[in-house]
């Protein structure tokens, strides 16, 4: 029975949250595999919308078991308060969210430097989300990390966090001018988290070799995208995990092959928050109307996206990277009303063409995108369900993304609520 992965195909804020919600419905898992409280899924609840950093989004779906793999970090003050905003809502996470013991634990002092490693850089700054990502992955990849396991271990979390502190004191107050952390003051905090959270530490490894033995469907949530990739995006501007379907199979302990669907999610056109080169970014008002028309603020932090043309050299890139089976299109509403729109082929750099992504980010900002303009449409797609009630020059365009990447687009989403959706039968989908 099918593994489906859920990938961003772009800079990450695809709308991958509600392609997600919408497919846990068929299956019975829904699994996170990196990152932490960086990423923001949104989800239209009723009439709530409701963000989720670190749970996955099928937890909204009663029943469904939702599982954050060890390639995660966990930031559990905020998973405690993500639990509760559920709470709220009616939704009970009992025996039904479960959180790797190998995950790695996003300490205090990994915000602080964040933020004061951030400040430090100046213009050449990442634009992180401040949620000390990086540094609790810079400590996993050092072999200092804390894990799940070690918060349920109070003598255990006590020494490794001396050990970690007796370093990071050290930078926070000579190099960052920052008051030295108090472990016991952590120690508290944090033995505080152990006792609500120890019933969800699991093997969740086992947990997931189990289910597929049982014949039962697992959804693989990707969060952040392709190009915010720590080895395949624009380095240095890229989150410090591996969002592209490797990252799967490394982070949730799942072998390859036993992935069956690919699925990339990507917006109609292109947006990224925080630094690092955007080929086909607008800085005009046509930007302005996708910002504006597609609410593009970020769902962790507030920031104002920087939006741009679809560029189909991110979206080839995806393709192979992740080895793409299908396409779910997002956000095809927010084109609404212009009068044409425009796709990236190639980029020009210097006196040359290019059809790749390069491999050093200077190129990447010198490039121009050699865009395909097309026609745009005035009727309003918006709350289709049928590719027939699309206007003419809006079925021209999907046509011309799935020609531009060999691909089907399977599902296409023109709003955000769960009815607010085209989707095309798929025999590849549970
Ligand atoms: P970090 O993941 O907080 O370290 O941020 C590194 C880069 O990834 C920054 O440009 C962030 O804006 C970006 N980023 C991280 N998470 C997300 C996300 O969920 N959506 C979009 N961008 C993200």
């Amino acid at each position: 029975m099918p593994v489906i992965a859920v990938i961003g195909t772009q800079w990450g804020d695809e709308g991958k949250g509600k392609v997600v919600d919408l497919l846990s419905e068929r299956v019975d898992i829904v699994a996170r595999y990196q990152g932490g409280s960086n990423a923001g899924h949104t989800v239209i609840f009723g009439h709530e919308t409701i963000v989720l950093h670190q749970i996955p989004s099928g937890i909204f779906r009663p029943g469904k078991v939702c599982i954050i793999g060890t390639g995660t970090v966990v930031d559990p003050a905020v998973l405690l308060q993500e639990i509760a905003v559920l709470a709220t809502h009616g939704i009970e996470v009992h025996e039904r969210l479960w959180v790797s013991g190998k995950a790695h634990l996003i300490m205090p002092y990994h915000r602080q430097i964040d933020a004061a490693s951030e400040a430090r850089k100046g213009p050449r700054a990442i634009g992180t989300t401040g949620r000390g990502i990086g540094w609790a992955y810079t400590d996993k990849m050092s072999r200092q990390g804390l894990r799940m396991i070690d918060l349920l271990d109070e003598a255990r979390l006590a020494e490794k966090l001396a050990a970690n502190l007796s370093e990071k004191n050290v930078l926070l107050e000579s190099l960052y001018g920052l008051e030295p952390l108090d472990g016991e003051a952590i120690v508290a905090e944090y033995r505080e988290y152990a006792k609500r959270l120890a019933p969800m530490v699991t093997d969740t490894e086992r947990l997931i070799k189990e289910a597929l033995g049982r014949g039962e469907t697992i959804l693989l949530e990707g969060a952040q995208g392709t190009m915010l990739d720590i080895d395949q995006g624009t380095y240095p501007y890229v989150t410090s995990s591996t969002p592209t379907i490797g990252g799967a199979c490394a982070g949730l302990g799942l072998p390859p092959k036993a992935i069956d669907v690919v699925i990339g999610v990507a917006k109609a056109y292109t947006t990224r928050v925080g630094g690092g080169p955007l080929p086909t970014e607008l800085t005009d008002e046509v930007g302005a109307h996708l910002r504006d028309e597609g609410q593009e603020y970020g769902s962790t932090t507030g920031r104002p996206r920087r939006c741009g043309w679809l560029d189909a050299v991110v979206l080839r890139h995806a393709c192979w990277i992740n080895g793409l089976d299908r396409i779910v299109l997002t956000k095809l509403d927010v084109l609404d009303g212009l009068e044409r729109v425009a796709i990236a082929t190639a980029y020009r750099i210097g006196a040359e063409t290019v059809e790749v992504i390069p491999a050093d980010v200077r190129a990447m900002e010198e490039a121009e995108p050699v865009l395909l303009e097309l026609e745009g449409w005035r009727e309003p797609t918006a709350g289709a369900t049928t590719l027939e009630e699309l206007p003419e020059a809006a079925r021209r365009y999907v046509e011309q993304i799935e020609k531009l990447t060999g691909l089907p687009i399977v599902a296409i989403s023109t709003g955000p609520e769960r009815g607010q959706t085209i989707l095309q039968p798929d025999p590849l989908l549970p």
